[in-house]
């Protein structure tokens, strides 16, 4: 191999490493019944589990510890500002004091957002109708990290809601060209740039050319 092309890598101490995930939208129900609204981006999935990863004094893991119903909805680039206005928010009263600084206190997270609320099929906590896919889901496994600051929870899916205009006509698969998650990348926001290929799984090829350019 040619090595004189690659860089030097240096070693460095980042505060976060946040190296671009979705952001998610998560919906669940409040201990007075009410809904709580938040933004994370730590979330994956295989097949039909989802796993999050959420600060454990955050309302949201309040939540979903003893209320396991939830709805994971996922914001395209356009829904960013909403987003950002959701950041310094928590639904948990009062603000527990490892929330980060400027974080306030807010039961109402639809109304200062400017999201509009949808109700789901299965589960209590709506969906978010700006959202061009929409998860409902149950906790199963609700665990701590190894750095006992977080909570992993396993999810499970049990409806898929899409935006028709999302999929491939007479399918029920998800065009890769028609959907742009919101992506967090250390802490800004983006959206997805021109496809550059396809797995060799895919059930939605494109064109040849893209292929070619893998
Ligand atoms: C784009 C974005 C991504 C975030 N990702 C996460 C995350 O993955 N896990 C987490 O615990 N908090 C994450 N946060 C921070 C939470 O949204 C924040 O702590 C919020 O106060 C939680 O609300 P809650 O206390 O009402 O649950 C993220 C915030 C933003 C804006």
């Amino acid at each position: 191999m040619n090595t004189s092309t690659l860089s030097d890598h240096v070693t460095i101490e980042p505060s976060i490493l946040y190296f671009g995930t979705p952001v998610v939208l998560l919906t669940t129900e409040n201990e007075d019944g009410s809904v709580n609204l938040a933004p994370m981006s730590s979330a994956w999935a295989l097949g039909r589990t989802v796993v999050l990863g959420l600060g454990r004094e955050g309302q949201t893991a309040r939540n979903l510890g003893s209320r396991p119903d939830l709805v994971i909805s996922l914001p395209g680039p356009g829904q960013w500002r909403a987003v950002e206005r959701l950041a310094p928010l928590t639904g948990r009263h009062p603000v527990p004091p490892t929330k980060a600084h400027g974080c306030r206190y807010e039961p109402d997270k639809f109304t200062a957002s400017g999201l509009r609320p949808e109700p789901s099929h299965l589960v209590r906590p709506p969906r978010v109708a700006e959202c061009p896919l929409q998860l409902e889901a149950r906790a199963e496994h609700v665990r701590l990290d190894v750095s006992g600051d977080h909570l992993i929870v396993e999810t499970r899916v049990h409806k898929v809601h899409a935006d028709p205009r999302l999929l491939v006509p007479g399918s029920h698969h998800v065009d890769p060209a028609a959907w742009s998650p919101l992506i967090y990348n250390f802490r800004h926001y983006f959206g997805l740039g021109p496809e550059l290929g396809h797995s060799y799984r895919t059930r939605t090829p494109r064109d040849a050319g893209a292929a070619e350019a893998v």
